[in-house]
């Protein structure tokens, strides 16, 4: 549906030097999919969507929808972003003050290209009004609403014109975690619903998790990963992605050989040999970088069967309600656990750490 091929885009600054603000970008997206770009501020993923958008203009590459190129540096190809037929959701959402709600949602269809019969307008923007469930607001002034109710506002605006693509930049970005959370929920319900193709923009880990199809994260202008959701969380390719999705313990070691199955090695490390999984084949004395999740180190009192076990102490704990936070000392190391609240080992004593050998993985060193 959408594809994106070796896209640069770049910048000059105030001193005119050159920013390359996105680099060898490719990736595409299937019909009805949702498509996420994921990165740390500054990584390129506003960049990447506005080529996408035609507000920018890339150096190189090759942008389709459905076999339609609207940019290609190849074919001297560069079509309007009012030609391309996508909607749009800015990183800064705005509604205009001075129109009511049905008023915002229709504005799009009566500048638009196509002229529409009054009721044929009116059904439109009744059905994405219902759809961002905002029928019963419809004559309400646009400001006299909440901020969720704001950018569903947005949201509906952009989907009346029904574009084949939507590109959504940091939607929920000005809402509180409460709020963003529900709107999460109903912005994936939405784009189910509707199977509409979807770009969407974060730096929120946890929502690029929750609402994506697939992941693409990014950093200093590049695509690193791309993958499901449980890919990218579960089965990182480098520290980077390990460290920015989720939270980690990384582990320095030295590939001691294979441990049985394929893909499975020992590795030396300060707290010990562990047995972990590669990310790509290894050979002994490599250097590699394990990363454990902390609610896959297991934590018990008594003494658990298995591979990868050892005797720490319970260092710290953080109570976070639904789980508690424990820094348990390994010798000098401190690796991170989370667990359920119904073990109650005291600071200070004694307890077993084990490491799940599924969910070792063992990273190249940098
Ligand atoms: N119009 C511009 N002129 C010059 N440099 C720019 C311009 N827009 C962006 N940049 C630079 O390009 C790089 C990528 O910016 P971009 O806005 O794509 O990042 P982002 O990933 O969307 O970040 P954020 O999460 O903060 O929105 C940054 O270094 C930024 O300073
Ligand atoms: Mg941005």
């Amino acid at each position: 549906m959408l594809r994106v091929e070796g896209l640069y885009t770049e910048y000059p600054n105030e001193r005119g030097e050159i920013v390359k603000a996105a680099q060898d970008i490719t990736f595409s997206v299937p019909e009805g999919r949702l498509f996420t770009l994921l990165g740390p501020s500054g990584c390129g993923k506003t960049t990447t969507l506005r080529s996408i958008a035609g507000l920018e203009r890339p150096r190189v590459g090759e942008i389709a929808v459905k076999d339609r190129v609207v940019y290609s540096s190849a074919k001297g190809v560069f079509v309007a972003p009012n030609r391309r037929g996508f909607g749009m959701v800015f990183q800064s959402y705005a509604i205009w003050p001075h129109m009511s709600v049905y008023q915002n949602a229709a504005f799009p269809l009566q500048v638009g290209e196509r002229r529409l019969s009054r009721q044929e307008a009116r059904d439109k923007v009744m059905r994405v009004l219902a759809a961002t469930q905002l029928d019963h607001l419809a004559e309400r002034e646009a400001t006299k609403l909440s901020g969720g109710q704001q950018q569903r506002l947005a949201l509906a605006r952009a989907l009346v014109m029904e574009p084949q693509l939507l590109l959504l930049d940091e939607p929920l970005s000005n809402l509180d975690a409460k709020l963003r959370e529900k709107m999460r929920f109903e912005l994936k319900r939405l784009q189910r619903e509707l199977r509409i193709t979807t770009v969407y923009v974060t730096h929120d880990q946890s929502e690029a998790l929750a609402l994506s199809h697939e992941i693409a994260v990014m950093k200093d202008g590049r695509i690193l990963q791309v993958g499901s959701p449980r890919d990218i969380y579960e089965r990182p390719r480098n520290e980077f992605v390990a460290d920015f999705v989720g939270s980690t313990n990384f582990l320095d070691g030295s590939v001691l050989g294979p441990d049985g199955d394929e893909g499975r090695y020992r590795v030396r490390t300060e707290i010990g040999d562990v047995s972990v999984l590669g990310t790509e084949p290894l050979r002994a004395d490599d250097k590699v970088l394990l990363s454990v999740r902390p609610e896959d180190v297991a934590l018990a009192e008594a003494k658990p069967a298995g591979a990868n076990v050892w005797e720490g102490r319970v260092d710290q704990k953080v109570f976070l309600g639904e789980c508690v936070d424990f820094q348990v000392k390994l010798g000098e190391r401190v690796l991170l656990s989370r667990r359920h609240p119904s073990l109650r080992t005291p600071i200070g004593h004694a307890i077993f750490v084990q490491l799940d050998p599924e969910k070792c993985i063992a990273l190249r060193a940098a």
